[in-house]
């Protein structure tokens, strides 16, 4: 069965009078057990926002929040926020927050913070809390006896491992980690990158990695969904996005990639990204691409799936377009993708 089946999700904010789309009709999936959906985009594009509405924890100012969300069946969002935090949240789905190395308790030991969360269910005993939590501690790879320590007496890849730990302790079937190694330099990002490897293989955890780096992604991820603006321009298996993308904000973030054997330098991406309490009118991408053409000004494009389940949200795929000046501007298109 599926594990995991977003449709249409949607989650906006109020802002003074203004509205901002920061989830705006998303659909993603992961098939099995053990495997990882990696989200890339730039910053603002939503990518934190569509993890907290899957953890539901929203702030209050929320204007929308709404879609399906099936977990192994199961449909989530007509739970009450009772039933959710009982039955789901750290349960079933954990997270790995932005930046959350730093919010580790000064004042307490970090077998116990791991443990925190057994204890606070009240369904095992302290000792036996903290033997799970010495385990989890060794299993992500970090020595014994560090469940006495304090936080100030780690390193930084230690904390990540301890926050990753904290995740696992109620063995959740699907782990968000949101940006976990964009404070950690490139040796130790590694090491973390590795050891979520390890955890997709043993015990077989699903993953969505959240992250600003398509490099990073494409080591751990079996599919990629690209953030634009609250929405997905492009969602497949990993392999398809990075080599034969299908939508120009895929192609174009890949192209302001620098490569070892490249004669050309990386191209920048051309543009900002929008304000999402205005987004563009039509493609969401049509200030910034350069393969805009008529419709794309005034109509918004739907996600045209494509052979491998994915999807891609350009006028570009869409076989009943038809015209001279389309077909001029998909041979151009074909010639300056990836
Ligand atoms: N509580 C909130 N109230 C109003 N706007 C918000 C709130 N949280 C986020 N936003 C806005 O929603 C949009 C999406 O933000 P989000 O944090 O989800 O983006 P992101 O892709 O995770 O960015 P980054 O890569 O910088 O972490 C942004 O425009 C942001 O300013
Ligand atoms: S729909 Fe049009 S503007 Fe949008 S990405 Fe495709 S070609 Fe560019
Ligand atoms: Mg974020």
């Amino acid at each position: 069965m599926t594990l995991l089946a977003i449709r249409d999700l949607y989650l906006h904010y109020r802002s003074g009078d203004r509205v901002v789309h920061a989830v705006d009709g998303v659909s993603l999936t992961i098939e099995n057990k053990g495997e990882a959906v990696g989200i890339v985009g730039e910053s603002g594009s939503g990518k934190t926002s569509m993890a907290t509405a899957l953890m539901r924890m929203l702030p209050r100012n929320v204007a929308r929040f709404d879609g399906s969300i099936l977990l192994d069946g199961q449909e989530l969002t007509i739970l009450s926020d009772d039933d959710f935090r009982r039955q789901i949240r750290w349960k079933k789905i954990a997270m790995v927050f932005q930046g959350s190395m730093s919010i580790l308790n000064p004042v307490l030991r970090i077998g116990f913070q791991v443990a925190e969360p057994l204890l606070a269910g009240g369904e095992v005993s302290k000792r036996e809390a903290l033997q799970r939590a010495e385990s989890l501690l060794e299993r992500v790879g970090l020595p014994a006896g560090i469940a006495q320590r304090y936080p100030h007496e780690l390193s930084g890849g230690q904390k990540q491992r301890v926050v990753i730990a904290t995740a696992l302790i109620m063995n959740p079937d699907l782990l968000i980690l949101d940006e976990p190694t964009s404070a950690l330099d490139v040796s130790v990002q590694a090491q973390i990158m590795n050891l979520l490897k390890d955890l997709k293989e043993d015990p077989g955890i699903s993953m969505i990695f959240i992250t600003h780096d398509i490099g990073l992604a494409s080591d751990l991820c079996d599919h990629i969904a690209v953030a634009y603006a609250g929405q997905h321009a492009e969602f497949g298996s990993a392999e398809r996005v990075l080599l034969d993308p299908h939508h120009p904000y895929t192609n174009l973030l890949l192209r302001s990639l620098p490569r070892l054997h490249e004669t050309e330098p990386p191209q920048a991406m051309p543009g900002q990204p929008p304000d999402l309490t205005r987004p563009p009118a039509g493609c969401r991408f049509h200030p910034r691409c350069p393969w805009a053409f008529e419709v794309c000004f005034s109509e918004a494009p739907p996600e045209y799936p494509m052979a491998d389940g994915g999807h891609a949200r350009c006028f570009l795929n869409d076989a009943a377009v038809s015209g001279d000046r389309f077909q001029a501007h998909l041979r151009h298109w074909a010639e300056s993708r990836v």
